[in-house]
């Protein structure tokens, strides 16, 4: 039977991810998070076996194009697509963003209105600003600056029948906030507008659903998430439908999801990413969860999300007790409402020279704007270099923290 709140069993999550290990103290897991063996061993599984061009009539091929297939079904899964051709790959989150409104061009009408945050990394606001050459009107739903929440209130005031897209970030990789999407996506739909989420520092601490978040596309990267250096874009199948081919003259637009992959999939990478799926199985299993996979993978999550904030609390309860930090974010993680990704300024000390001290005791933190740079520039953070950040994954430890404790108050006057 399956007890009410299992707990990771770290030494074997640990010992899932090669790169691990007691000297260094990884904490900059927003920035990417290590992969797992199961991972780069299909990657490689894939290569030396599979290394065909798919779509030809012989064995060889035939297998590797199942693969492929059945990598985009394991990435459905993980998401909770309703249609395998919904799921759009590519190289990174920000060119699947710049692919998505470029494809949108061509349906923007002049005086379309397009809402973007100062609170998102840039892949999810250069795209759509670059819409206004087709006579688009940006607007931004600029973060409260003393409360640093995206309010809805704030959001309808920009809303008009004219409202087209919404994008906006699901977790913010700097304050780590998680934003209510689902309760956006209702305010959006009301007025016949669209909902994109980036969801790449959400996605690594909460199982993803893209039916349940309400958005209409919705992305992310899995090099964040265990996996390699490559990323999803969702979109529900009418819409991707309703956009242009940005492949050849010959993929129409009903060619799902391909005329949205010019030169196709990177095939390996396609097929690592099922191991992403193979591992949260695996450790929801271990934890006592059953039924589907989803079900599996939902008991990962929510064992990672415990372990998680308790880790997070323990250096927020750290740096409260500190009177020249100034935590960029929420202050607490015993309420919910955020993930582990915890920025912060020093009064009177330079980012950079924090993290340059817990350079030299093997940890992995780092400083500055993490292309968020709206949201930096906006609360003055610029001339300091940016915020201190430190993120966490479900594989870390409190000794990791404690450590970084010691090394910080070397460096925190
Ligand atoms: C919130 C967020 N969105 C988007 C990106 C860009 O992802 P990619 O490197 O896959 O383009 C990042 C990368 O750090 C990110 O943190």
């Amino acid at each position: 039977m399956q007890t009410a709140n299992p707990k990771l069993d770290l030494a074997h999550i640990r010992a899932e991810f090669p790169a691990l290990n007691d000297e260094v103290a990884f904490l900059d897991n927003a920035g990417g998070s290590q992969v797992l063996r199961r991972v780069a061993d299909r990657v490689r599984d894939y290569l030396l076996t599979s290394a065909v061009q798919l779509g030809a009539s012989y064995a060889q091929s035939q297998d590797a194009g199942s693969k492929v297939l059945a990598a985009r079904r394991s990435v459905a899964e993980l998401i909770n697509a309703p249609f395998d051709d919904e799921v759009v790959m590519g190289s990174s989150t920000t060119s699947l963003m710049f692919q998505l409104t470029s494809a949108i061009l061509p349906t923007v009408q002049p005086g379309d209105e397009i809402i973007v945050t100062n609170t998102d990394h840039e892949s999810n606001i250069g795209g759509w600003m670059r819409l206004a050459s087709a006579g688009a009107v940006l607007k931004v739903w600029e973060v409260d600056t003393e409360t640093l929440q995206l309010d809805l209130a704030t959001l309808d005031t920009l809303l008009t029948p004219r409202t087209k897209w919404v994008a906006m970030t699901h977790a913010s990789n700097i304050l780590g906030t998680v934003n209510p999407v689902a309760q956006v996506a209702e305010r959006v739909h009301a007025v016949g507008g669209r909902l994109c989420v980036d969801a790449v520092a959400y996605a690594p601490h909460r199982l993803v659903d893209v039916q349940a978040s309400g958005a209409d596309l919705y992305a992310y990267s899995f090099y964040k998430v265990f996996g390699p250096h490559y990323a999803v874009l969702w979109g529900k199948r009418e819409l991707l439908l309703s956009l242009p081919s940005l492949n050849h003259y010959f993929i129409g637009p009903e060619v799902l999801p391909y005329k949205l992959q010019p030169g196709n999939v990177n095939y390996e990478l396609s097929y690592g990413c099922m191991g992403i799926s193979d591992y949260l199985i695996d450790v929801g299993t271990r934890l006592g969860g059953t039924g589907s996979a989803r079900c599996r993978m939902q008991t990962a999550f929510d064992a990672f999300e415990r372990h998680e904030d308790m880790l997070c609390e323990r250096l927020l309860a750290y740096l409260r007790e500190r009177k020249s930090v100034r935590i960029i974010g929420m202050d607490s993680a015993l309420h919910g409402g955020r993930v582990p990704t915890v920025s912060f300024t020093v009064a009177g000390v330079q980012s950079e020279s924090i993290v340059r001290h817990t350079d030299r005791f093997q940890i992995g933190i780092r400083f500055g704007d993490f292309y968020a740079k709206r949201l930096v520039d906006r609360l003055g953070l610029q001339p300091q270099g940016g915020v201190v950040r430190v993120s966490m994954a479900h594989y870390n430890t409190p000794e990791e923290i404690d450590r970084l404790v010691t090394h910080l108050d070397e460096a925190i006057p």
